[in-house]
């Protein structure tokens, strides 16, 4: 089986524009690598809980958040293929410090999705975003702000049952798979396509704050083959970005995090720039789409470094249909 380094490798030479993105994904790689190690030992080094803070977003930080973070910045740092660097646990971004060299990429990172899994053994994960950066000034927070359809890579490792990376740079999804004993990925699935499957993942207990589209599709995959859309579906919530998408990219179906009223402050959960931009670059590489429900994700112009947006990512007759549905309500109410 092919290594990462060796498809990294091969990338490089087919591809000489993107000459440096190789070093720059194994840096990420190598930091994945690290963050497995350490969720396999959780409770046994005293990990797991509360860190006792509560990051930018409002939300209090588990432990593995704050060190995932930071073996985030360790390994991308110091190694001269990163301009800077931006996270879900930061509230602005993080410069490379003088002592090291600076490259031409910028990485935004959720480095621990799913993290009210943690605690309870469920799955977890790391996503991240790479965009290219040609100045050779210091980056702001705003060269940041960029449309999803800029990135020139982006991927995710899935700490599960196994070590998974599943990574684009642009020319398909490749799904790599750790082997621990060597400390090394090797490509276990190319050119992921997703398939059509009538099941979807969604956190149904918002049901009562979604706008209507959302509502009524959801009530007919609950109609199964009694309506419209005549055949039954299956559903999943595993409360992991990661976990929950990786499911619908590799065998099909549709993730969904919609707009909803509970917090007028907050009318959706998921971060544009380090959750939702990278998968539905993944989604769309995989011949899937990904809406906001009246939006392509990887058109939106971000406004600010933690923005949320509506996610609705699958197959792309799925995520056809459900847009079919918002467009019909847009339309009542003109
Ligand atoms: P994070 O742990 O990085 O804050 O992300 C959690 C997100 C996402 O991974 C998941 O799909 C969603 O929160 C689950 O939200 P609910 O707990 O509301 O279902
Ligand atoms: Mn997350
Ligand atoms: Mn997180």
């Amino acid at each position: 089986m092919k290594t990462l380094s060796q498809y990294l490798l091969e990338f490089e030479r087919d591809n000489p524009e993107h000459k440096g993105l190789r070093l720059a994904i194994e840096d990420i790689a190598k930091a994945c690598a690290r963050i497995s190690d350490l969720v396999g030992r959780g409770a046994l080094v005293g990990i797991h809980g509360d860190a006792g803070e509560t990051n930018v977003q409002g939300e209090s930080q588990q432990q593995l958040d704050i060190l995932s973070n930071q073996i985030m910045l360790d390994m991308l740092a110091w190694s001269g293929n990163w301009a800077g660097l931006a996270s879900e646990e930061m509230e602005n971004i993080y410069h490379i410090p003088a002592r090291y060299p600076k490259g031409k990429y910028l990485c935004a990172f959720d480095p621990l999705d799913g993290s009210a899994n943690i605690d309870i053994n469920m799955p977890i994960g790391t996503i991240f975003s790479v965009l290219p950066y040609d100045r050779s000034d210091a980056p702001h927070n705003r060269d940041f702000l960029r449309p999803g359809s800029e990135q020139i890579a982006a991927g995710y490792a899935l700490y599960g049952a196994c070590t998974m990376l599943v990574l684009t740079l642009g020319h398909g999804v490749q799904r790599f798979t750790f082997d621990r004993s060597i400390g090394e990925f090797f490509l276990t699935k190319e050119n992921i396509r997703i398939p059509d499957s009538a099941s979807f993942s969604i956190n149904l207990s918002n049901y009562r704050f979604w706008e209507k589209p959302m509502q009524q599709y959801i009530d007919l995959c609950l109609a199964g083959d009694q309506d419209e859309l005549a055949k039954n579906y299956n559903m999943r919530w595993m409360g992991c970005m990661i976990a929950d998408s990786h499911k619908a990219l590799e065998k099909g179906g549709v993730f969904m995090y919609p707009a909803d009223n509970r917090d007028p402050a907050k009318p959706a959960k998921l971060r544009l720039l380090y959750e939702v931009s990278p998968m539905s670059y993944l989604f769309e590489q995989a011949g899937g789409r990904a809406t906001t429900g009246t939006e392509n994700i990887l058109d939106i112009i971000p406004t600010e470094l933690h923005q949320r947006v509506p996610a609705i990512l699958g197959s792309k007759a799925e995520v056809d249909y459900i847009e079919a549905l918002h467009q019909a309500a847009l339309k009542k109410t003109d």
